[in-house]
């Protein structure tokens, strides 16, 4: 077996979109092959924002049925629960007091994320990194695959490590590497190109959820904005203003996997019009069989809570070694 292991994690929030699938899911499956794989439902951090509880429940089971869907082998990988592993937890206290106020305080992601009432925000979304490290470093991850808005977590993950390794003179700790995408991940709001896609904006039209039918995406692609300029070369310019130009094309080429390059030449003095038809046909061909396996595994709950307890027995297994050596190594009995 490889040596290599791979932790990521997706948080249940609502139901998953294009975006968790180019930027997250889809490169989960293409690593099944060449590393051992953790996948993890982050169910603990989907609480650091206020959820109601049956949402969050079905929202759990429906990350999972995704995974599941878009081609995660359970036969070769684990697919778990955060809070079934009770060392994340325990590990996250021990490495409270490894970080310094300092370095969480230069989160970029708490910043946006609590917005301009910081005094209101929970602590957890505060300490959330530290969850974070944890979830990597309780595994000995050798790699973690990450978009733009988790790579400074992950920094903060490797500093995290490399003190307690330095603190407790020894080299417990892996430090674990980024694994950057090949292709562009980052997806964009369909009514606004420099917005993130996501579930809380509030027009549907914004996203294409992997349970949309056809007819519906469809019709997302056809009110997606664009601007009346063909396709060109310089979309993506370093002055180009064309931010749903490029996301559009830029979705294209990573459901396709083919370069921006090679898109771009195929596609050149084509109207957007035109290369709508095609990005709607390809999103079809690949969306759909997703959202009618996922269908299929949520019409049986029972054996989605088999697999996410099966994954969680064994994830323990690998966890709790590492709490004991943990603890050991800073003194408790
Ligand atoms: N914070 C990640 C996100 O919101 C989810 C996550 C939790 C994660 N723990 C992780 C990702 C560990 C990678 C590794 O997308």
């Amino acid at each position: 077996m490889s040596n290599k292991r791979v932790l990521s994690g997706i948080q249940p929030t609502g139901n998953l979109h294009l975006g968790n699938y180019l930027g997250a899911i889809k490169n989960f499956v293409a690593m099944q092959n060449e590393f051992q794989c953790f996948f993890m439902l982050a169910d603990l951090h989907a609480l650091t924002i206020k959820t109601q509880p049956k949402i969050l429940n079905e929202s759990i089971l429906n990350t999972a049925a995704s995974f599941l869907a878009a081609g995660i082998d359970i036969k070769k990988n684990i697919i778990f629960c955060q809070s079934k592993v009770s060392a994340h937890t325990e590990l996250s206290w021990i490495l409270n007091c490894i970080a310094r106020v300092g370095w969480l305080s230069r989160m970029t992601q708490f910043k946006e994320k609590a917005g301009s009432n910081k005094e209101k925000a929970s602590v957890g979304l505060y300490t959330y990194p530290i969850l974070m490290s944890a979830d990597i470093l309780i595994y000995k991850a050798t790699h973690v695959p990450v978009g733009d808005d988790q790579k400074q977590h992950l920094e903060l993950c490797r500093d995290i490590a490399m003190k307690f390794n330095s603190d407790y003179n020894n080299d417990y700790f892996v430090i674990p590497e980024p694994i950057i995408p090949k292709y562009a991940s980052r997806v964009m709001s369909l009514r606004d190109g420099r917005k993130k896609m996501s579930k809380s904006e509030e027009s549907d039209l914004s996203r294409i959820n992997l349970t949309d039918s056809k007819d519906q995406i469809v019709q997302k692609i056809k009110k997606a904005k664009t601007d009346n300029d063909p396709i060109s070369e310089n979309i993506f310019s370093e002055n180009s203003t064309r931010f749903e130009a490029q996301n559009l094309i830029k979705i294209y080429s990573n459901l396709k996997s083919e370069s921006l390059d090679t898109v771009l030449n195929d596609f050149n003095g084509k109207t957007f019009s035109d290369f709508k038809k095609n990005l709607s046909e390809l999103l079809v061909e690949k969306i759909q069989p997703i959202s009618k396996k996922i269908k299929q595994y949520r019409s049986e709950d029972k054996e989605l809570i088999n697999v996410i307890n099966t994954g969680s027995e064994k994830a323990n297994h690998t966890a709790e070694k590492t709490i004991l050596d943990i603890k050991k190594i800073v003194g408790l009995l």
